[in-house]
């Protein structure tokens, strides 16, 4: 952990006589507000703004040298809009998941008289496709052509990783309301990125050991190959493994195939006590649907992370009875905020909520605390990131926090589907961290 004497140290030992050097978030903001140096990220000082730049030096100076190196971005002037891109699934696979986002951030955002910080916003919403080879550009089009001032996305945790490598060396401020990618939140992590969802290997992680509790000891894990079923197996490991649990076997889906035969055929062969899949969406509903069908459901127990019957109960039809996941949401939770979210969903757009929609709804909330705090004037990054980070966020899912990685810090529910609702069973872990591995915040 860095401290101000350590870097007082450090600026001696290097002899600091230029206004730039390169160093990380954490000495910047360690030195804001002491007015002695200026320090900042040099990846970033394209979009440092002229306002930022001159409350980092303070009376220093090198405020000339550095007043004429930025650009007055922020110079907007307070009647044009805050623009706001988002970058979501509204085709294939995930696109039940990024309208229902899509729907709950709007209901956020237009709260309040519609305004943020007192200034009218725009939603420039682009359709991810939930593709990976397509997600630099598509982030490129909303930073260099629409200049947006937030991107909130993407669903994909391969989107992810594409977005906040750009979102990153751009400083662009960005919400990821879903995509797990443990990476946003450990080695990339950054200032300017927050997450109001999860990390893919928290939802799996209670799982592990609630089936051990149960004296359920060996398992098949069956997910989606790409970057969030492979963490999502990895965090159900960390506590099944880790526990005396056994795995009997691994079997990878290539996203977003839904050709599940094969799988179900060895799953049936192996017997294990339990079978811990990671599929969401549409894939979710064709995986429960062809599970009973193979007349597995009164053999082996289904489990997952709560996305296997997210906002698809409906669609599995009976299929889904019984089935226990562990999630940070279920729609039975009883809270004002919960009470209110849904009924206000369900109104709006004649459906039930799920938590997809929560975590929309939280971005909004998250963007509004961030953006009041400046009073409209989203240049004052600084200010505005430190009010996001501090943010009590009064969710449906009950009130959480930021860890310092910029990742929830929330309750795991074990849940059962009851009558195609995701009943609250338990807790199964409470204010859980992600472990942020990697991440220097
Ligand atoms: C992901 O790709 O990170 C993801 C997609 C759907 C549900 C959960 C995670």
């Amino acid at each position: 952990m860095w401290d101000v004497l350590k870097v007082r140290a450090l600026v001696r030992e290097e002899g600091l006589k230029q206004s730039m050097r390169v160093f990380n978030w954490k000495e910047l903001k360690i030195l804001h507000g002491t007015g002695e140096y200026l320090m900042f990220d040099n990846r970033n000082k394209r979009n440092l703004t002229r306002r930022k730049a001159l409350s980092l030096l303070g009376v220093g100076a090198g405020s000339i040298a550095v007043q004429a190196a930025f650009p007055t971005r922020f110079a907007i002037g307070g009647d044009a809009k805050i623009k706001i891109g988002t970058l979501l699934p509204y085709s294939g696979t995930y696109t039940w998941l990024g309208e229902s986002i899509t729907n709950s951030f709007e209901q956020a955002l237009s709260s309040h008289g519609g305004k943020l910080g007192g200034r009218n916003f725009e939603l420039i919403k682009v359709d991810s496709e939930a593709k990976p080879p397509k997600a630099a550009g598509l982030t490129n089009k909303l930073i260099d052509q629409e200049k947006v001032d937030f991107i909130v996305g993407p669903v994909h945790s391969g989107v992810a990783m594409a977005m906040t490598k750009i979102a990153r060396e751009e400083n662009m401020m960005t919400v990821i309301p879903n995509a797990g990618a443990n990476q946003v939140t450990g080695p990339l992590c950054s200032p300017n990125v927050f997450r109001t969802s999860f990390s893919n290997w928290q939802p799996g992680h209670p799982m592990g050991k609630v089936l051990l509790e149960e004296g359920k000891n060996t398992a098949v894990l069956c997910y989606w190959s790409y970057g969030a079923g492979k963490q999502s197996a990895e965090g159900f490991k960390d506590s099944f493994v880790q526990g005396g649990g056994k795995v009997l076997k691994e079997i990878g889906i290539p996203f977003p195939k839904v050709e599940f035969q094969a799988a179900l055929t060895e799953i049936a062969a192996i017997k294990p006590d339990a079978v811990y899949v990671f599929f969401a969406g549409a894939g979710a509903v064709k995986f429960v649907k062809d599970w009973a069908a193979a007349g597995l459901k009164d053999k082996i127990e289904l489990v997952g992370p709560g996305f296997l019957t997210e906002g698809v109960t409906q669609a599995q039809g009976d299929a889904a009875e019984g089935i226990r996941t562990t999630l940070h949401y279920a729609d039975t939770l009883d809270n004002a905020a919960n009470r209110k979210f849904r009924a206000a969903y369900k109104r709006a757009f004649g459906k039930e909520a799920d938590v997809y929609g929560v975590q929309g709804f939280d971005a909004g909330q998250l963007i509004r605390a961030g953006v009041d705090s400046v009073r409209g004037d989203v240049s004052a990054q600084y200010d505005m990131i430190a009010a996001m980070e501090r943010a009590v966020i009064d969710s449906p899912r009950g009130k959480w926090v930021f860890s310092p990685a910029h990742n929830p810090v929330q309750n795991f529910y074990l849940r059962e589907v009851r009558g195609g609702v995701n009943e609250v069973v338990r807790i199964a872990m409470e204010n859980l961290a992600d472990p942020a591995r990697g991440c220097r915040a």
